[in-house]
């Protein structure tokens, strides 16, 4: 059972926070956006329970893995590369591409996401031509980032196996209908997996662009949609008094009503850094427009307290921290007891690594609080396929209702569109 849970009262009870006159006035407006979100719900609301994507992805990931794959290239960007690459820094070894085949469950991956020549170049000195597959994910089907990865990979393995090889090792999720990369998948007679027309980049993890890497690499891909369809069925049962419909609430009064229009994502595990870039965009994309939203921002701790957390305590006072906690952490160290004379030492002997880690979160929220920082805590029993699930369906309701107390459309990006069509000129595109 997923093991999620959110608690906002430190947006409330501290100095400054949110005043319970104002939560009453916008909770008419927070049930009136919840009831026209559930009466006519957003695409992504729907893949929970959608078996078919986790189906063609286990065998699409089968098929790879039997085929002795040692590597497999993911190249997107955005809503197409970064809850893959999100899932998989939670979830997969942290040198998971440096560990031995028979220690990994799928081949190594990599992901091509910007354009740098450097990264591109780095993965193909390690991958193996031989023994690649290449999964290309645009739903655009022409996203030049994206293309222009995909046609050196395409060159690469050319050489390397001829066209035929290529055609069988290639795979291409993009729209079920239309774009460039269908018209290239068809002519070369590619693997296709949909992204469905309805599902946004940003909010596709649960498509074949989270589920295929996610099943090439062996993680439970039932569990993530477990986690997120019970989430899904929470937020239909309690409506506007689920908490990650609150928060959207209280996410857009920080912002609105008390000027605090950075939101920080602030997560103590490194497996779940990543997750706070998935959770950047989600956000910003979603919602910064016509002048409104606020900045959403990434921190990790414990290594941001050696960073950030100055500002945050004592600089400008227009953020709000949101901690994300995980209870449980497998993997725990023991510290061995030593230099016990010193006292600036010997008092962490016998104590463990975890335990550090959650008593620095917990003196953290504590000092944040005392002093009148507002900020909020996400706690996750573990990092586990079924939580993950479960808080990328939470975080993907609370931006989309956010948008509508925004008053924003939260599923398109027009504010991307001028710098695309200055490099679609600059670089010669036809009718640009
Ligand atoms: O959320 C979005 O829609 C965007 O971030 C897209 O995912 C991103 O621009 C990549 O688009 P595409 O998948 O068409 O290549």
């Amino acid at each position: 059972m997923a093991e999620v849970s959110f608690d906002y009262e430190n947006l409330t009870e501290v100095e400054g926070g949110l005043r319970r006159d104002e939560l009453d006035k916008v909770r008419p407006r927070l049930r009136e956006a919840t009831d026209g979100f559930l009466e006519d719900p957003p695409g992504f609301m729907r893949l929970p329970k959608t078996g078919e994507y986790a189906e063609a992805c286990a065998r699409v990931a089968e098929e790879i893995r039997s085929s002795g794959a040692t590597d497999f290239i993911h190249v997107g960007i955005g809503g197409s590369a970064l809850g893959p690459m999100a899932l998989h820094k939670a979830l997969n070894h942290p040198y998971y591409n440096v560990l031995p085949a028979e220690a990994r469950r799928g081949p190594r991956l990599h992901f091509a996401e910007n354009t740098d020549p450097n990264t591109l170049s780095a993965i193909l000195d390690v991958a193996d031509p031989q023994s690649t597959w290449v999964n290309v994910v645009t739903k655009s089907g022409s996203t030049a980032e994206t293309m222009a990865n995909f046609l050196v990979i395409r060159g690469w393995l050319v050489d390397s196996l001829g066209n035929f090889g290529y055609q069988g090792r290639s795979i291409a999720t993009t729209d079920p209908e239309e774009g460039f990369l269908r018209e290239i998948s068809s002519r070369d007679d590619l693997t296709v997996l949909p992204i469905p027309k309805d599902v946004g980049g940003r909010f596709s993890v649960l498509t074949p662009v989270g589920l295929l890497p996610a099943a090439v690499a062996g993680l439970e891909v039932e569990a993530l949609l477990t986690g997120a369809a019970r989430c899904a069925d929470e937020v239909h049962e309690q409506r506007a008094e689920h908490p990650a419909v609150t928060g959207a609430a209280m996410h857009y009064l920080m912002d609105t009503a008390r000027g605090r229009n950075i939101r920080v994502m602030m997560t103590y595990a490194d497996a779940l850094e990543r997750l706070a870039a998935w959770f950047v965009q989600l956000w910003a994309e979603s919602l910064g427009k016509d002048g409104k939203g606020s900045t959403p921002h990434g921190a990790v701790g414990t290594t941001d307290q050696h960073s950030q957390v100055q500002l945050y305590m004592e600089g400008p006072q227009d953020k709000v921290v949101e901690i994300v906690e995980v209870e449980d952490h497998p993997l725990d160290l023991r510290l061995p007891p030593a230099y016990e004379d010193l006292d600036g030492v010997g008092y962490l002997g016998g104590h463990t690594m975890a335990e550090l880690l959650n008593v620095e979160l917990d003196a953290t929220r504590k000092a944040l609080t005392e002093a009148g920082r507002p900020n909020s805590t996400i706690k996750l029993g573990a990092v586990n396929e079924e939580n993950l699930g479960y808080l990328f369906q939470a975080l993907e309701v609370q931006t989309a209702i956010a948008g509508s107390l925004y008053g924003v459309n939260a599923f398109d990006q027009p504010g991307v569109e001028a710098g695309k069509q200055i490099t679609y000129k600059r670089m010669g595109r036809p009718g640009y």
